[in-house]
């Protein structure tokens, strides 16, 4: 009775100028490793969860490169979204849609883009997570220790005693806080980070849209009948058309009482940013982390650096810096405003 949906259908904007809203960093291979985002986070999952119950959540835009880059995926195991609804919808839809599956259903709802370096370790905090969500009503997280007060992550205060093995009570959760409180929480010491790895049986997660998001549940509840029927999509694109946008950390985990954290140590990184793609590549003795044949650095500090092989690039005199060219868009901009560059993509999306 265990699953797993893989949530695939972000654009990945903080990553802008590789990662573009047709092809997003989930299906990039951001730090040359032979594979994409994707395909690790699908290879870890097929070590302990059976191919057939591995889903991809998408948008149906992406729903072909999911197929070509996972091609030992069931066709029916791609869920296509017609519109980006955050990640809230995509959890109520791909919960009640194994739900009627499989009534006694344990899943986890991860991320599609994340680096994961140990991933034995992986395996068994998620397989100890499975084993409390099944039992339980619910709502589990993996936690990360903090290294830095990132704005982009949601932050978790959890009870001291543990409740079962490595399994804790949260108190607060925190999504996406501003620099000063990221700050507090960091230094307070008793803070997680929400990995973005949820786990909890299907009857739990219901439950709580039922509670949280009354609304949206409602739109998928009316319509459950035509759930993995050939009237699936049509039903879904009308649902979609009135589904609120919002994602699962603000909707329902920030306010449910029955959040649980495990923390876990497994080489965790969001990638998120140009930042965490820079601390996870190997650096030169200036400290510049630099992707593409041809370029060229000189007198520059903790830069990161990223061209086409084939373009001569050449910098000089810059630190703290990202720079990456592409063939038609350059982006050139400080490390620590690397958090503002979604809203800069959504500049030049308005002035196009
Ligand atoms: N199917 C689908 N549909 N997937 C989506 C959608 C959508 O509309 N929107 C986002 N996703 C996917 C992304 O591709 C990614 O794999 C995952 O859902 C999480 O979305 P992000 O947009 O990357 O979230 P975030 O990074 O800002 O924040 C989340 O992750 C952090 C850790 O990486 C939150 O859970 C934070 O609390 C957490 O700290
Ligand atoms: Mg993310």
């Amino acid at each position: 009775h265990f699953y797993v949906a893989i949530m695939a259908g972000g654009i990945g904007s903080r990553f802008w100028p590789y990662s573009r809203t047709d092809y997003p960093k989930q299906f990039l291979d951001i730090l040359n490793t032979g594979k994409t985002l994707l395909q690790w986070t699908y290879e870890r999952f097929t070590q302990f969860i059976p191919e057939k119950n591995i889903y991809v959540v998408t948008h149906h835009q992406y729903a072909g490169t999911v197929a070509k880059q996972l091609p030992n995926l069931p066709q029916e195991n791609i869920v296509s979204e017609p519109s980006r609804k955050n990640t809230a919808p995509c959890v109520a839809y791909i919960s009640h849609k194994i739900h009627k599956k499989d009534p006694k259903a344990s899943m986890i709802c991860a991320p599609a883009d994340h680096l994961i370096m140990d991933a034995t370790a992986f395996t068994s905090t998620c397989l100890n997570a499975l084993l409390f969500a099944q039992k339980n009503n619910a709502l589990l997280t993996l936690g990360i220790k903090p290294t830095r007060p990132d704005t982009g992550y949601g932050y978790i205060q959890f009870e001291t005693q543990q409740v079962a093995d490595n399994v804790y009570q949260v108190k607060t959760f925190t999504e996406k806080p501003n620099l000063e409180l990221a700050k507090t929480f960091l230094k307070s010491g008793d803070f997680l980070w929400n990995a973005g790895i949820f786990v909890w049986n299907t009857q739990s997660i219901l439950k709580a849209f039922n509670t949280y998001l009354p609304e949206m549940d409602e739109l998928f509840v009316l319509e459950k009948a035509a759930l993995n029927t050939p009237q699936e999509k049509d039903v879904i694109e009308k649902i979609y058309s009135q589904c609120t946008n919002i994602s699962i950390d603000y909707g329902i985990m920030e306010k449910a009482d029955n959040v649980y954290v495990i923390p876990a140590n497994f080489g965790w990184s969001d990638l998120g940013t140009w930042a965490s793609a820079y601390e996870n590549l190997e650096k030169d003795y200036l400290g510049n982390a630099v992707q593409g044949k041809n370029v060229m650095v000189i007198d520059a500090t903790k830069c990161m650096v990223k061209a086409p092989n084939d373009k001569l690039v050449l910098l000089q005199g810059l630190d703290d810096m990202i720079v990456v060219d592409t063939t038609d868009v350059l982006l050139i901009c400080k490390k620590e405003n690397e958090q503002q560059i979604k809203e800069y993509v959504a500049e030049v999306k308005r002035h196009k």
